[in-house]
């Protein structure tokens, strides 16, 4: 069976998926409040920058892979008007069980699909736009998800992929500081789960760097990628061209 890295540890690839699960199963009820507390709210931003770069037009169709709680698929929702469609999709249910009940508080009702962005169960090029936020770190194999990804795009059309990446030189020592002592202490005090929290620091730290997912998103069928580091370079967004 072929191995691979679940944080630092190696496991068969036929396992991450379900220890990914059981991580996710385990914040789901404290994944908002504890991205707002490790973040510092900066989340938000991160957000609302990928929200303005996606620049969602009316009548578009797009895709939140990895959706999670919502976050993304709500701001996008704002834009498609009812011509439009927003889907939000993710593998596990937990996390899209509370990201749909908070939409629907909302009055917002946004078709959610349990799905893995490795075997997506949508039609080639259907989609203007894709997005995926803090959930290409986590899957196995993340080619074959960013091939599915350019698959059910239109020629054209965009994917965004929002995760952690490589800090500036200067950033490394304080931010391996806060990520391997006080972000599993958080995760031990708020959401009673430590080793979430220290997996969480783990798969940021074997998450291919800005050059590397670049050139991964090439190899996938994106004819075009750009880069924008944010909070330097503790974030990146990677936007590719399905050209
Ligand atoms: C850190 S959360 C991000 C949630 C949301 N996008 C956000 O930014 O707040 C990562 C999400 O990736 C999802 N995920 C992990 N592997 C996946 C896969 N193979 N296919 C689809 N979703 C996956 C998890 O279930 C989890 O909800």
């Amino acid at each position: 069976m072929a191995q691979t890295h679940f944080g630092y540890q190696h496991v068969d690839e036929a396992q991450k998926a379900q220890r990914v699960r059981s991580v996710f199963d385990s914040v789901a009820g404290r994944y908002d409040l504890m991205n707002d507390v490790l973040s510092m709210g900066l989340h938000r931003a991160w957000k609302a920058y990928t929200v303005a770069v996606a620049a969602v037009q009316p009548g578009w169709k797009v895709l939140d892979i990895a959706g999670g709680t919502g976050d993304l698929a709500r701001a996008f929702s704002r834009s498609v008007g009812p011509r439009g469609q927003v889907v939000l999709s993710d593998i596990n249910e937990s996390m899209l069980r509370v990201g749909r009940d908070r939409l629907l508080d909302e009055g917002s009702v946004i078709p959610t699909v349990v799905c893995d962005a490795e075997r997506l169960p949508f039609a080639s090029a259907g989609f203007d736009l894709v997005s995926v936020a803090f959930g290409l770190r986590n899957m196995t194999h993340k080619e074959a998800a960013l091939a599915e990804m350019c698959r059910v795009l239109r020629p054209g059309g965009r994917l965004l992929v929002l995760e952690f990446s490589q800090p500036a030189a200067p950033l490394q020592k304080p931010y391996d500081w806060y990520s391997f002592k006080l972000m599993p202490l958080l995760g031990k005090w708020i959401a009673k789960d430590e080793d979430s929290y220290r997996y969480l620091a783990e798969s940021i730290r074997m998450h291919p760097d800005q050059a590397a997912l670049k050139s991964m998103m090439r190899h996938s069928g994106y004819g075009h990628v750009d880069v924008h580091n944010l909070a330097g370079g503790i974030v990146a967004l990677h936007v590719g061209i399905k050209c």
